[in-house]
């Protein structure tokens, strides 16, 4: 890669420009305006999390309908830029109107599959922080929609293999009996992002969402953890490959895309986000942000904290009153 040139946006060139010898490129306007200046096939992975719809400070509230309608003109732009060797990660959540839930990705899937991708995985991302609800169960996963272009896909499982639960597992008959099992780089993480920290099993390790006590926290609402972005990264493309964001929000592809040595376009309609992302990505040149490492596990209550135990009132309510259970 040759020197990083970070901004090749607004306050560096004109807006929305690809800028051809930029490895990290932060492109500050309207996800059509900046797709269509970027080459065909230079993307060897698009991830995104795109506005769900659900009134946040960055979206205008429309109908379901009319959100795919929107959704569905940028899909085309979307496999244009993909290498044929290419990967395209949609995450997504639910949308609700009126109390009832529309899971975004049973709506994403025939849209990405008539325009001609394969689906390869359906990964749950689960995490234990949320709203409590009350007239349902509470949310604790979204789901990351894994397409590819054509069957002739970057996929490198050693690199985001994890330990395996029983690593001296052995053959029991044939040639190999009594040789290990398993691989000595551990086992696949499965579509289940939740995965186990030793062979006792007894830790879990969990990609946690970017909620207020999390390292990587901004102003953003809805920041991806880096850590989810890298392990599609190191899965899905090579050092030196291009990785896209189309709603780039503050950054966090970038920096995935930047730890690991590949070359990145994150674009973002908001300037206050964009010029987030740029201070993150100097920050990680300079060696001074802070991100929750790739595999961490998530701190484990031991029973002994005060907030683990259950508190004496509840002991003099009487077994049938559990709370409220609304929304915190
Ligand atoms: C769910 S957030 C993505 C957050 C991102 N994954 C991160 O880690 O920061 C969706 C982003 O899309 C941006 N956005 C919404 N409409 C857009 C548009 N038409 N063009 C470009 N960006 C847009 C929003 O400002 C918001 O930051």
């Amino acid at each position: 890669m040759t020197t990083p040139d970070l901004f090749a946006d607004a306050a560096a060139g004109p807006v929305g420009h690809w800028h051809q010898h930029a490895d990290v490129v932060v492109l500050n306007t309207d996800v059509l305006t900046a797709l269509a200046t970027v080459p065909d096939g230079l993307a060897t992975l698009v991830i995104s999390s795109p506005p769900y719809n659900i009134g946040k400070a960055y979206e205008r509230q429309v109908t379901l309908d009319q959100y795919l309608a929107w959704q569905s003109t940028i899909i085309p732009e979307l496999i244009r830029i993909l290498a044929r060797s290419g990967s395209l990660c949609w995450q997504t959540g639910n949308y609700v109107e009126a109390g009832e839930v529309f899971p975004l990705d049973l709506y994403f899937y025939p849209l990405f599959k008539k325009a001609g991708l394969t689906l390869r995985n359906r990964i749950i991302w689960h995490f234990d922080h949320g709203l409590h609800a009350s007239k349902r169960f509470s949310g604790r996963y979204e789901t990351l929609l894994w397409f590819t272009k054509t069957d002739d896909y970057v996929f490198n499982l050693d690199p985001v293999r994890v330990p395996a639960k029983y690593p001296g597992k052995t053959h029991y008959k044939g040639d190999r009996r009594g040789q290990p099992s398993g691989n000595p780089l551990g086992k696949n993480p499965s579509d289940f992002w939740a995965f186990l920290q030793s062979q006792w099993g007894d830790a879990v390790w969990e990609i946690p969402n970017v909620k207020s006590n999390h390292p990587e926290k901004t102003v953003h609402p809805c920041q991806f953890p880096v850590e989810l972005v890298e392990r599609c990264v190191l899965a899905m493309t090579n050092p030196g490959d291009w990785v896209v964001d189309p709603f780039g929000g503050v950054g966090s592809t970038n920096i995935a895309a930047l730890k690991n040595h590949r070359k990145s376009i994150g674009i973002e309609r908001d300037e206050a986000y964009c010029a987030i992302a740029r201070d993150r990505i100097r920050q990680f040149q300079a060696g001074t942000l802070k991100l929750r490492p790739m595999g961490k596990p998530v701190h484990q209550p031991t029973g002994q904290e005060k907030v683990a135990q259950r508190p004496l009132a509840w002991d003099e309510v009487g077994e049938t009153d559990h709370g409220t259970d609304q929304p915190r």
